[in-house]
Formats: C-alpha cells, structure tokens, sequence
C-alpha cells in the first residue's frame, strides 16, 4: 500500500483527499517507480484547487513533476534502481502523476538523474526551473551577449523566475527582477543575483506602443499587461522568452516592438519538449545552479500540506520552489 494525494469533482468543485492504494490503482506505463520528491507549480496550484480547467478525467493524481527509484521496468532502458526524473507530457493532468509515493509511468517520457542532481535537488528545480532553463536557452539561441545589456525577469520570485534569475547571473547577465512583493522578497533576489528589484507596479500602466528602450533580454512569466509593457520597452533587435500567463493569458500589445524594433518573441513550452532538449538542459541546470541556490529559495514539505499551497500557489502568496516529500 502507498499513499497518494487523490483528486475527485463533487459537484462541479475539486476535492483533495489523501488515500491508501495498491499497484493495481496505477495507470499503464513500462516503468514502476517509488517517487521520493514531486514539487508544486503554478499548474499543480490550478488543478488541485480545480481554479484552472486543467484536469478533465477524475480521479486523478496531481503532480506535473516527480523523481525517484525504478522498482521494476518493462523498457530495457531502466533497472531497477535507477534514478530518474520526469517532468510534463500531461503527468498530473490526463496520467496520474507525481504526489504519490507510488507511480506508474511511460519509458519515452522519463529522463535519467544527472550526475551531480538527487531527487530532492531535482524537484528543487522542478518543472518550473527546468522551464526556467529553457527560456534562458531561448536567450542564448537568440544570440543575447551579456554585454548587450539588462535581462529583466518577470514574477521574478516565482518558481521560475527565481530560477531564471539564479541561472541568468550565474551566466554573466546583468539581471532585473520584476516583483509585485519588493519589500518580502527583495533581498532574496539580490541574494540570487538581481543587481535590482522593481516594482510589478511599474508594469502594470497601460504600454504605449514604443517606450524607452531598456532591456536586451526578457524572461516573462505573467503574460497580459506586463508582457506587453515589456515588448514596449525592449531594445532593438532584443528577445524575449514566454512562459507564463501567472497575470492573465491575454496580450494587448501591437506590433509595433516586432516591426519597428526587431523584437523577437519566443514562446517556451516545457510539457511536449523533446527528450534531447531536456537532457542537455538538466545538464545545464546541474552546471549552472550554486549550492547557495538550494539552501536559499526551497521549501520541503509533506504530502498532506500540498493542498494549503496549492492555495497559496494561486494566489501569488509562494515565493521559490516547494518540494514535496514523498
Ligand atoms: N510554458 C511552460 O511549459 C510552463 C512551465 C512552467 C510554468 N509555466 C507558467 O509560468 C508561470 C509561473 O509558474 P511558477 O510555477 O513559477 O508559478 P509561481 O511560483 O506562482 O510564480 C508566479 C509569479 O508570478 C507573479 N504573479 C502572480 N500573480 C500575478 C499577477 N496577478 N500579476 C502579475 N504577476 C503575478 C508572482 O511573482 P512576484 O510576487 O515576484 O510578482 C508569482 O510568484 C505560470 O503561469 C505557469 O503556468 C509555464
């Protein structure tokens, strides 16, 4: 028996319970594993409160992300006791995923642990740093030198902009930090490496369509208004990563900053992202994060806490990764 945090729809609202089940309960997968550490991201935050349409078939396992052991594996590329990580293709939405000491899961979507990451340091990066990761890439497929200027970082004390934050000074970039909690979460991220913090205040103005021209790169996790006041303010022939939608999923901008100034807007999809990609980025990630990283922007807790930060997930009350032990 394992326990497993277990989500029903009673009349249309989402219901967490935590319940004891067998292997028999589990989906079809080639590779059975003991999951020692799933984490809680902005998703798992809709899908557990069920304020997000994010899960369809009940009942379900939330958990986008998890690591842990194989216990026993149908695929010939997984022994047993082999440490693997997995983060997306629909886990925790449409397959039962990752707040469960117990999960059942598909070979093709499984990434080995990389040397020099355990479970916990893992699901501290999670989906959200492993996202983070992809969109400094985008930076640096744009070609964005550290010489050319200030990299901004919306939601910058969430869990991926923490992590972009970290990644991006630990690269050499110049980084500011956007964040609607200066006075909370301020020094953390100057700890992390934001030779400044700004005030979500100052972004959520309406955008004119040409501003003054401040940023070379951007990594944004919020969308809506602030993306567009973004867009307005960066420099020419600059990009801009897009993950997020944490202040809404709408765009008003024009396209004026494409047009005028070259700006390239690269969105970044971390669920359906080829295993090649996420192989050399876990291997960026290992490189890259400083062991100051762990120690300063995680929180660990149990199982039966998942639903409170659920909660507090959605209402931009988490600041830096929350990883759940298993
Ligand atoms: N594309 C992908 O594959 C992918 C993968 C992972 C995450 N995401 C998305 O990226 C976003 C961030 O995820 P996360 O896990 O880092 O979430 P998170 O930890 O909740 O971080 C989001 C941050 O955004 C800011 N924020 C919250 N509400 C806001 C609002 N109404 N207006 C403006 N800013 C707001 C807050 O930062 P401050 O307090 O510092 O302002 C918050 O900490 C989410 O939208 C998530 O769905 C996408």
């Amino acid at each position: 028996m394992f326990k497993a945090l277990v989500l029903n729809q009673e009349e249309k609202k989402t219901i967490a319970t935590i319940e004891q089940l067998d292997d028999s309960h589990l989906p079809e997968g080639e590779v059975l594993i003991d999951v020692d550490y799933s984490s809680l991201n902005y998703k798992d935050g809709l899908a557990i409160t069920g304020k997000g349409k994010i899960i369809r078939n009940f009942p379900m396992v939330p958990g986008i992300d998890l690591a842990g052991t194989v216990v026993s594996s149908e695929d010939t590329r997984y022994q047993t006791g082999d440490k693997v990580v997995l983060t997306g293709w629909g886990v925790g939405e449409n397959h039962w995923g990752g707040m469960s000491q117990r999960a059942r899961l598909k070979a093709d979507w499984l990434v080995p642990l990389p040397t020099g990451m355990d479970s916990k340091k893992a699901m501290m990066v999670g989906t959200a740093g492993f996202t983070a990761m992809l969109c400094v890439q985008a930076l640096l497929d744009a070609d964005i030198k550290p010489e050319a200027g200030e990299i901004l970082v919306t939601g910058a004390s969430g869990g991926v902009g923490s992590v972009a934050v970290t990644l991006l000074a630990q690269l050499g970039y110049k980084v500011a930090a956007v964040t609607g909690r200066v006075e909370q979460n301020g020094p953390l991220l100057e700890k992390l490496g934001a030779s400044r913090v700004i005030d979500r205040s100052e972004f959520e103005e309406p955008a004119r369509p040409l501003e003054k021209q401040v940023w070379a790169g951007a990594v944004d996790t919020v969308g809506s208004k602030v993306l567009s006041k973004v867009l307005a303010q960066m420099d020419y022939n600059s990009a801009v990563a897009a993950c997020g939608l944490a202040g809404g999923f709408d765009l008003p901008t024009t396209v004026m900053p494409f047009i005028l100034r070259n700006v390239r807007l690269q969105g970044v999809d971390s669920v359906m992202c080829p295993t090649e990609k996420r192989i050399a980025a876990w291997e960026k990630l290992v490189e890259l994060l400083p062991e100051s990283f762990y120690e300063q922007a995680c929180t660990e807790v149990e199982l039966d806490a998942a639903p409170q930060y659920a909660e507090d997930i959605t209402n931009g009350q988490v600041t830096g990764r929350v990883v759940i032990k298993l």
